[in-house]
């Protein structure tokens, strides 16, 4: 734990250290906390990525989107996808991520969400996983609704033994409100606290839906409507804004192979997520690493682009990528800043000052990692 914080002069004065570490002309952080992710999966998308890049038809025969990682999923043996899963966190703790969120979310059926939760709660790690259950990912065409809706409520007393939170997917690509509540409303008597994706592909009323309901958080929010913008203001939901994405699906503008996934509409977002913090939303920030829409893995990538495509001060993404996270994970008592009586995450930087981190973008600048006081990833000087 955190005991002091001050001077050097001041903490020499009145703690004599059992090791010192000298990191003079560095940044010292809160450890990154990424909110919003996708750890666990089967296969990878770059054939798909590639071809949308490049504006060229996806090769035929192969399968995309979100239902190709669900059979590549399906098809993955337990014991690699926990080794996927342990060679993610190793990235994600080099670039300074100390606590992540992991949904499931890959399973063909949502009955095989639960070996997907199975195994990230067996996995061993410096870096704190926070277990998601997210069943309704995917729409599963429309006749199939109402069946799949039911089996994800089936699945939720047997995920509630691994996950602490339920994620609904409330969007044109994914189930409408009346579906998601029911969904969330059965979650909350078995004690899970609930996570939205809203509105990422069309305005769905998905964050009203997060903010009527109390959600820890709705997060995508491309297509956030003006009722939402207000309504987050008097709110404690947390907008997590998810900038890897946005800038990764540039490739998906004006494809007509991909008439499902529409646009976003990126050139005005920046104004948009402005105002939304502007009117006095908690917002935060995460990569939503998964292998389609954002295969990026480092905090630093995102806080980045976030700079760029979201209009956002350095200062702002500070926040959002460190205490505003950690409550929208009911852990801002814990961890996501120094203050005394907290957790001792703590990164060193190779750089001087805060701003730097954001502004030099394209190379990961930690130096040394520290979970729990622990040194878990050494820097290049101890
Ligand atoms: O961006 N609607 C949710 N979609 C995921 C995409 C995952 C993927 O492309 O595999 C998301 O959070
Ligand atoms: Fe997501």
């Amino acid at each position: 734990l955190i005991v002091s914080v001050g001077s050097s002069a001041e903490l020499e004065e009145n703690y004599i250290g059992r090791c010192t570490i000298d990191a003079t002309g560095k940044l010292i952080s809160p450890g990154l906390v990424d909110p919003h992710t996708h750890l666990i999966h089967g296969g990878t998308r770059e054939s798909e990525w590639g071809a949308l890049a490049a504006g060229r038809p996806i090769p035929g025969g192969i399968p995309h989107g979100i239902v190709a990682t669900q059979m590549a999923t399906q098809a993955t043996s337990t014991k690699e996808l926990s080794a996927g899963v342990t060679k993610r966190l190793n990235v994600m703790l080099a670039h300074g991520t100390t606590t992540v969120e992991a949904k499931s979310g890959y399973g063909v059926a949502p009955a095989d969400e639960i070996r997907l939760l199975r195994v990230l709660a067996n996995v061993e790690h410096d870096v704190e996983v926070i277990r998601t259950y997210l069943g309704a990912h995917v729409s599963p065409g429309p006749s199939g609704h109402m069946q799949f809706v039911d089996d994800v409520i089936k699945q939720l007393e047997a995920a509630r033994e691994f996950a602490e939170y339920c994620d609904v997917c409330c969007d044109p690509s994914g189930f409408t409100v009346q579906e998601c509540e029911r969904i969330a409303a059965k979650a909350r008597t078995l004690g899970f606290d609930i996570r939205v994706h809203a509105d990422q592909t069309g305005s769905f009323a998905g964050a009203e839906l997060a903010i009527r309901i109390g959600a820890a958080s709705a997060d995508h929010l491309e297509y956030i409507s003006d009722e939402a913008i207000e309504l987050f203001a008097e709110s404690n939901t947390v907008a997590i804004l998810l900038p890897t994405v946005s800038y990764h699906s540039f490739s998906l503008v004006r494809q007509p192979t991909n008439a499902n996934w529409l646009p976003a509409p990126h050139p005005w977002l920046g104004q948009r997520f402005r105002e939304l913090l502007d009117r006095g939303a908690l917002a935060a920030i995460a990569t939503d690493y998964n292998p389609g829409s954002s295969p990026a893995l480092s905090m630093q990538t995102a806080m980045e682009t976030a700079a760029r495509m979201y209009r956002l001060s350095y200062a702002e993404i500070w926040h959002m990528s460190t205490i505003n996270g950690a409550y929208s994970l009911g852990r801002a008592d814990r961890i996501g800043s120094l203050e005394v009586g907290k957790q001792a995450d703590i990164v060193v930087w190779d750089v001087p000052n805060h701003e730097l981190v954001i502004n030099q973008f394209g190379t990961n600048l930690v130096e040394t990692v520290f979970k729990k006081g622990k040194i878990v990833h050494p820097g290049a000087n101890l």
